[in-house]
């Protein structure tokens, strides 16, 4: 919120304006088929439960316009040149965050979210070896320097992740279809993130139990609500 002005501090607001309410902002992250999507489920449950109001939503993805993004960068059958890559989820996100995200935090909501910048510093620059601080520079001008209050990494080897993917007997995405070795280099750039802001990163080993993970989450999410 800005500052308030000096000039005008003795003038009181009028009696019928609301205080600003803050929402709270939690995305999860990590590689694929490490379990995000389960776990903003249960998270998204239990929050429904306490009678809080969610919004529930993904990058990319979360809007019409987003919608038509993931058409190109999941399924566009040929190569996408890797700054062309950057830019298409910065314009989803760009949108995302000023037509679904701001808003429900101005009404004071819960949004739990699939993914945010950090993958796209995971996977356009450590994934397609992209400058990081370009890529992150890049979202954050989309975004207005938007970041989220909570991010919880869920960390697991890409060979396990591998074959939870392949159980699931789903066609890979362009991005699911990398080799080991970018998922690798995936895996440690969300670590390294993770390590740099602590206080906004909280990272779980995905290879325990769903609801283990769960409780964990929870736990973190209530502290802070
Ligand atoms: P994901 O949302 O995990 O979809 P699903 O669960 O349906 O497979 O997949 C989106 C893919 O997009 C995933 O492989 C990671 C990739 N991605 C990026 O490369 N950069 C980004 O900024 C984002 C948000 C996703």
């Amino acid at each position: 919120m800005a500052a308030p002005d000096p000039e005008r501090a003795s003038v009181p607001e009028p009696a019928s304006v609301p205080e600003p309410v803050e929402g709270l902002w939690v995305t999860f992250e990590g590689g694929d088929g490490v379990g995000k999507t389960t776990q903003a489920s249960l998270l998204e449950e239990w929050l429904t439960g306490r009678g809080h109001a969610v919004v529930r939503t993904r990058e990319p993805g979360g809007t019409e316009v987003g919608t038509l993004v993931r058409d190109i960068v999941l399924h566009h059958r040929g190569d996408i040149a890797p700054r062309a890559e950057a830019l298409l989820y910065a314009a989803d996100r760009a949108h995302h965050v000023a037509t679904v995200v701001r808003p429900a935090l101005e009404r004071g909501e819960v949004i739990i979210q699939d993914r945010y910048l950090d993958s796209s510093v995971a996977y356009q620059g450590a994934g397609r070896v992209l400058d990081a601080t370009q890529v992150r520079e890049l979202s954050l001008w989309a975004t207005e320097g938007a970041l989220p209050d909570l991010t919880v990494l869920l960390d697991l080897d890409p060979v396990a992740a591998r074959a939870r993917l392949d159980a699931d007997e789903k066609p890979f995405d362009r991005l699911e279809a990398e080799k080991t070795e970018f998922h690798s280099r995936v895996r440690d750039a969300f670590l390294a993130l993770a390590a740099a802001e602590p206080n906004r990163f909280m990272v779980l080993d995905a290879s325990r139990p769903a609801d283990e993970l769960a409780t964990a989450v929870r736990a973190r999410v209530g502290d802070l609500l």
